[in-house]
């Protein structure tokens, strides 16, 4: 991987395009969870140290190539602007007389914030004139949207064919965090893969089973893999259509030198329900009327001996139902050992993946881990071995 960073562009006076993710949470139009405006301040502050006028380019939800003031990015301003402690404004839009203007009248020290990319067409389609339009209000392109970086839209691949560019500081973390768990790993490595599917993380588990030594499944997933040796799952999550492809996952993972970490014990609930009675199982006695919701803690204990003996480990997707409780009980176990182990310094840990976040944070493990990925999508199609167009278009600038 090589790409330019901050330290190769000449920012002063320069007007910075700067895609970012501001793709956040919102309640009743405030944003409730600011973890992606933190992770893009330092971008910011940088740009802005070295005398360069910051002008941010970002998605917010999937309006399909019109305006929507539901999913309009002006909510979004005043939210960074209190977190970065420097004056955000706002333009009403991204491209055009309106937002050329906003870019004249923008003052040393401040920042600009241009609304919704995918307002218009031409974003998603990475349209060539769209990206013309975009390049004309700048004199450099910073992408620090590593989350986004799974699209090839104007604002991640066009745009980086137009302007000299470079990656931003969250861009460059993200990218070396994921180079130094999967591409040149401290062996061995393990991997824990968790969801309610296996047909979501087909080629995610493919992947890592040519990668990593020992491979964690857990989730709802796990019950089809636990079906397709035979076991009872009773009410359980199961893809039945998938028993035969997660047996060929199996073989294939064994081929190759991959151990397979499966629950050997269970917890059963008659109810999909937080605090539905429950009681602990050995994997192959699910009672027929019951769903497995979490693992039982023989299975903790031996997915937490599989981290005590691997140097990195990468995680993507919940052990159990971890959003309700007891069912959070494997998941917050073992994040909670990986992240002991990495204070430790014994273990190199990487999480990624929308819920793998929100779970790893509700554990309190979050925090101890080498790194977390502000990613979703992006991040498991960087694990499932893919090329991501924005990452692409960085190394070819
Ligand atoms: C995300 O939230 O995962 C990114 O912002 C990408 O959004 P998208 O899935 O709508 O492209
Ligand atoms: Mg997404």
């Amino acid at each position: 991987m090589t790409f330019k960073t901050l330290d190769d562009l000449d920012l002063r006076g320069k007007r910075v395009l700067i895609r970012v993710d501001l793709n956040v949470p919102m309640q009743d139009g405030r944003v409730s969870d600011d973890t992606r405006i933190r992770a893009v301040l330092p971008t910011i502050r940088e740009v802005l140290d070295k005398g360069g006028k910051p002008i941010l380019l970002a998605h917010f939800g999937r309006p399909k190539g019109k305006p929507n003031p539901q999913m309009s990015l002006a909510p979004v301003a005043p939210a960074l602007e209190a977190a970065l402690g420097a004056p955000v404004r706002f333009a009403p839009d991204c491209v055009g007389p309106v937002a050329a203007q906003a870019v004249a009248e923008l003052p040393e020290g401040a920042v600009l914030l241009l609304e919704n990319l995918r307002f218009h067409p031409g974003e998603e389609a990475n349209d060539p004139a769209f990206a013309d339009a975009l390049a004309a209000l700048g004199d450099v392109y910073v992408n620090d949207a590593f989350s986004a970086a799974h699209r090839a839209h104007a604002s991640t691949e066009a745009l980086a064919r137009r302007l000299p560019c470079a990656a931003g500081r969250l861009m460059q973390k993200e990218l070396e965090a994921l180079e130094k768990a999967l591409a040149r790993p401290e062996r061995p490595v393990a991997a824990v893969v968790g969801g309610a599917k296996v047909s979501t993380k087909l080629d995610l588990l493919g992947n890592l089973s040519g990668r990593v030594e020992r491979l964690v499944i857990g989730g709802g997933m796990a019950n089809t893999f636990l079906a397709a040796q035979g076991l009872e799952v009773g009410r359980s999550l199961c893809e039945r259509d998938m028993l035969d492809t997660a047996r060929d996952i199996m073989r294939e993972a064994a081929g190759r030198g991959c151990e397979i970490i499966l629950p050997i014990d269970v917890v059963v609930a008659e109810e999909f329900k937080a605090h539905a009675p429950s009681r602990v199982v050995p994997a192959e006695a699910c009672p027929a009327d019951a769903m497995i919701l979490d693992a039982g803690p023989q299975s903790v204990a031996r997915i937490c001996a599989a981290f005590d003996a691997s140097r990195t480990l990468v995680w993507n997707g919940p052990l159990g139902a971890f959003e309700l409780p007891p069912f959070n009980a494997a998941t917050d176990a073992a994040a909670r050992h990986a992240a002991r182990l990495t204070r430790e310094g014994r273990l190199l840990s990487v999480a990624g993946g929308g819920d793998t976040v929100a779970a790893l944070n509700a554990s309190g493990a979050a925090q101890d881990f080498s790194y977390v990925s502000t990613a979703g999508g992006a991040f498991l199609e960087w694990l499932e071995g893919k090329t991501l167009p924005g990452v692409a278009a960085l190394e070819a600038c």
